[in-house]
């Protein structure tokens, strides 16, 4: 864990050191690991935030929204302290008050945190909630892994019922549809903390008897977290787990039944999964079913990072504070489903697009122009405009670029006579109309007040 004091500020000092720029000093670049998500893609965000409305709201689930910052101990107890994402990934410091706090790496643990302070228990159960918003780790960036990254989550709080962690496999399923974006789930189950607790032990017994193959890092997870020893990519490890004692073999019935009516709700829709009996998730919290997307892809890299995973934590709750309640959830990578979709389907986007252009000639014109502006607004028509150019030219080019279909030109003698040109710009004609009733001619074009041209 990063663990910085904040610096105390010093009453009465200048809070703005005099800043002189010198010659040849280097632009400032964004911090290492986190990005700028620029205009040109904002398209392919939109798109994955409107599709996350539309599915949470028709399955039920309500929006949650909460803070990026939180008390440190919140995700030692919730995620795990011996987990990487607690140990080597949380920015965290202490505030001037003395509080240990920090950026959050993920969302389950502040849902859980805020079900138990507002007492969403007394609500009818399951309460359902969904969210997006930036997460942070502080893990080695590399392609599709940011120190800043966007999640979209879905949590089920209060029904211990298989059929929902199938539903939210159908959820994940049903999103990446949406964009086209083939992909598989796997799934495995940890089953309960006893019984995991007792192929824990039969891990360790296994992997001490190869000790000497494994390597330092290997050695530590042995003692620390051994069942993350199953997902570590060292090519020993791999061989070995092969003869590894698998986890489905020491669930406890209760389990095993419920992984089975999963598996075969699952069946019922046709979502297409995969047993993976080495998926044991890199959170502390999980109990019985876990799993995760991954894209299908001949791209040895894509098909081995995440677009998503989750499972059920049906001790969460408990954990936090809160009466022995039990849950499950899943949360999406944004950034890894966008780029998806951008690899997939490039698009020749440019941007906003505007139905109709404002252009303007001198300063009355510019001035009609600014008021006319803000009729089109209120009337609900996506208006475009270039104010600070005069050059008609230009503004033509702009309106061309934004495929407006309709131009309106208000030059020095149209504003004296109270008209405006409207110019069809497929047709090349134009014609002159009444200022006051250019917003009434645009709409009847557009077909907007049931009329048509
Ligand atoms: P997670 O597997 O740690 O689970 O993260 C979920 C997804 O977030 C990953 O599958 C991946 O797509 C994305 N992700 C994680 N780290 C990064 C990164 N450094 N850069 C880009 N994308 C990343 C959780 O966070 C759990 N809270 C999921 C959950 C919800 N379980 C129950 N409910």
């Amino acid at each position: 864990m990063m663990h910085r004091k904040a610096p105390v500020p010093v009453p009465g000092a200048p809070i703005i050191d005099t800043f002189v720029p010198k010659k040849g000093m280097q632009p400032i670049q964004s911090v290492r690991g986190m990005r700028d998500l620029l205009p040109a893609d904002q398209h392919y965000w939109r798109r994955v935030s409107l599709a996350a409305t539309d599915i949470a709201t028709s399955y039920g689930f309500e929006r949650i929204e909460t803070p990026i910052v939180e008390e440190t101990s919140l995700f030692m107890r919730g995620v795990g302290r011996s987990t990487d994402i607690v140990e080597k990934e949380l920015y965290s410091w202490e505030t001037p008050g003395g509080e240990h706090v920090s950026l959050r790496p993920e969302g389950t643990a502040s849902a859980v945190r805020s079900f138990v302070q507002h007492g969403m228990l007394n609500q009818p159960q399951p309460v359902k909630l969904w969210y997006q918003g930036p997460m942070f780790r502080y893990d080695r960036p590399q392609s599709g892994r940011f120190r800043q990254f966007s999640q979209l989550g879905f949590e089920v709080i209060g029904d211990a019922d298989p059929v929902i962690d199938a539903q939210l496999m159908i959820i994940g399923w049903s999103y990446l549809k949406t964009f086209g974006i083939d992909a598989t789930v796997k799934v495995n189950s940890l089953g309960t903390p006893e019984s995991r607790a007792n192929y824990k032990n039969a891990l360790v017994a296994y992997f001490r008897s190869k000790k000497a193959k494994l390597s330092d890092e290997d050695k530590k997870r042995l003692l620390k977290n051994p069942l993350r020893l199953l997902d570590s990519k060292d090519p020993a490890i791999q061989e070995l787990k092969a003869e590894a004692p698998q986890i489905v073999d020491w669930l406890d019935e209760d389990s095993k039944a419920h992984f089975m009516r999963v598996l075969e709700y699952l069946d019922e829709v046709g979502v297409p999964y995969q047993l993976d009996p080495y998926l044991v998730r890199g959170l502390d919290y999980y109990t019985k079913t876990v799993f995760e997307w991954y894209a299908n892809s001949d791209d040895a890299e894509l098909a081995q990072s995440a677009l998503g995973g989750g499972g059920r934590y049906d001790g969460l709750v408990e954990q936090l504070g809160g009466r022995p309640t039990p849950a499950a959830g899943f949360s999406f990578g944004l950034d890894r489903i966008v780029s998806r979709i951008k690899d997939t389907q490039p698009s020749s986007s440019i941007g906003i697009k505007h139905e109709v252009f404002l252009a303007q000639l001198g300063e009355m014109g510019r001035k009609k122009a600014l008021a006319l502006f803000e009729e089109f607004r209120e009337a609900g028509i996506l208006v475009g405009e270039a104010f600070s150019k005069a050059n008609i030219k230009n503004q033509m080019e702009i309106a061309n670029r934004r495929g407006a279909k309709w131009v309106i030109v208000m030059g020095q003698k149209e504003t004296l006579d109270g008209t405006a040109i409207i110019r069809d710009m497929d047709a090349g004609s134009q014609e002159i109309v009444d200022i006051k009733k250019v917003v009434h001619e645009i709409k009847k074009k557009l077909g907007r007040n049931g009329e048509t041209a």
